[in-house]
């Protein structure tokens, strides 16, 4: 994973900077040092972990009762970070504290909200300004997935589909960079939690509308990039693509039980806390690196 050279403020570092970057490099976890000898100077890099700079920080992950959005909640606030949770089932969102290591330096706040509605957003919104200070991460994972075939689903199931994998995303992303731009806050980062059906068509019908949705996460992505680039902003924006994930998305969408575990037996998949890592990993790219996409997709899998 990334590692963010920091130099230290005095040069070269005074004795008891050199002793304290030893002994922190004895720690796994702590920061290590590296020493480069050149011109005959000596310099010393200090490394910071990964996810040190979001430490206290505060992330909103929507869609956060199941599946992906709990992996998420909980390797971020292991990680150190403030999380808002945010899903209709708010007591599956509270449950997931019990899953937090006994070291773990962050916290999580369950939110009830339906993300369809956007009073419900901008609630969200104010409550972490007000109560947290802002958000600066949004992870759009809030995401469903029904079977609605094109010739024959009622128009409601697939504006169902839209609302809340399409413009509730938007809404919520706005609504964000607002709040981070109001307070003066350059260094956001936006995180889609996309498929790779964004970026194929699959041949399974019933499938479409939802493949179509994904597809507009991808356009959404590169049109948000290429407008806070307008603006010369550095806050950042990210696609993570997965494959097949082990999660309820099927049945939370009507699929009979039965049917998706015979889909899950029959092929390859990946974990939740496997897509939670790659946006760990977004998150923790160096600042002036800006992940565009991620695909991820279990080893051997069609
Ligand atoms: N599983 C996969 O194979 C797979 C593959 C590629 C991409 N993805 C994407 O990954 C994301 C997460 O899906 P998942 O697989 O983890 O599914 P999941 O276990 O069904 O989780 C979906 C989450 O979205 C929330 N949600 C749905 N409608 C909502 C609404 N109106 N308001 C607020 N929250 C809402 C659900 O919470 P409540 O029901 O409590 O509101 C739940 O927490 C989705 O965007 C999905 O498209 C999944």
């Amino acid at each position: 994973m990334w590692n963010e050279p920091h130099t230290p403020s005095t040069f070269p570092p005074s004795p008891e900077m050199q002793q304290r970057a030893s002994a922190s490099s004895a720690t796994t976890l702590g920061h290590f040092t590296q020493t480069l000898f050149y011109f005959g100077a000596r310099k010393t890099l200090h490394y910071l972990p990964k996810m040190e700079r979001w430490v206290g920080r505060v992330a909103i992950v929507s869609g956060a009762s199941s599946g992906i959005g709990a992996a998420l909640c909980v390797r971020l606030a292991n990680k150190g970070m403030k999380v808002v949770g945010v899903a209709r089932r708010q007591e599956k969102i509270q449950e997931l504290t019990k899953r937090l290591t006994a070291d773990a330096k962050g916290e999580i706040h369950a939110l009830q909200g339906d993300i369809s509605k956007e009073e419900d957003i901008k609630r969200v919104v104010k409550w972490t300004r007000d109560n947290l200070g802002g958000a600066d991460v949004l992870v759009n994972n809030a995401g469903v997935l029904h079977h609605s075939p094109l010739l024959t689903a009622p128009t409601e199931e697939w504006r169902h589909v839209l609302e809340v994998n399409v413009l509730a995303l938007c809404a919520f992303t706005r609504e964000v960079i607002q709040d981070l731009r109001d307070r003066g806050c350059d260094d956001g980062h936006i995180v889609h939690i996309n498929s790779v059906m964004g970026h194929y068509i699959q041949p399974y019908p019933g499938m479409f509308m939802y493949t179509a949705s994904k597809h507009s996460v991808t356009v959404l992505t590169e049109g948000l990039r290429r407008e806070l680039s307008e603006l010369k902003s550095n806050i950042r924006i990210t696609s993570v693509s997965p494959a097949l994930t082990k999660t309820d998305i099927m049945v939370a969408g009507g699929t009979p039980q039965q049917v998706a575990d015979s889909v899950f037996e029959q092929n390859k998949s990946l974990d939740p806390d496997n897509v939670a890592l790659a946006v760990e990993y977004t998150l923790s790219a160096p600042s002036h690196v800006n992940i565009e996409e991620i695909t991820l997709r279990a080893t051997g899998a069609d």
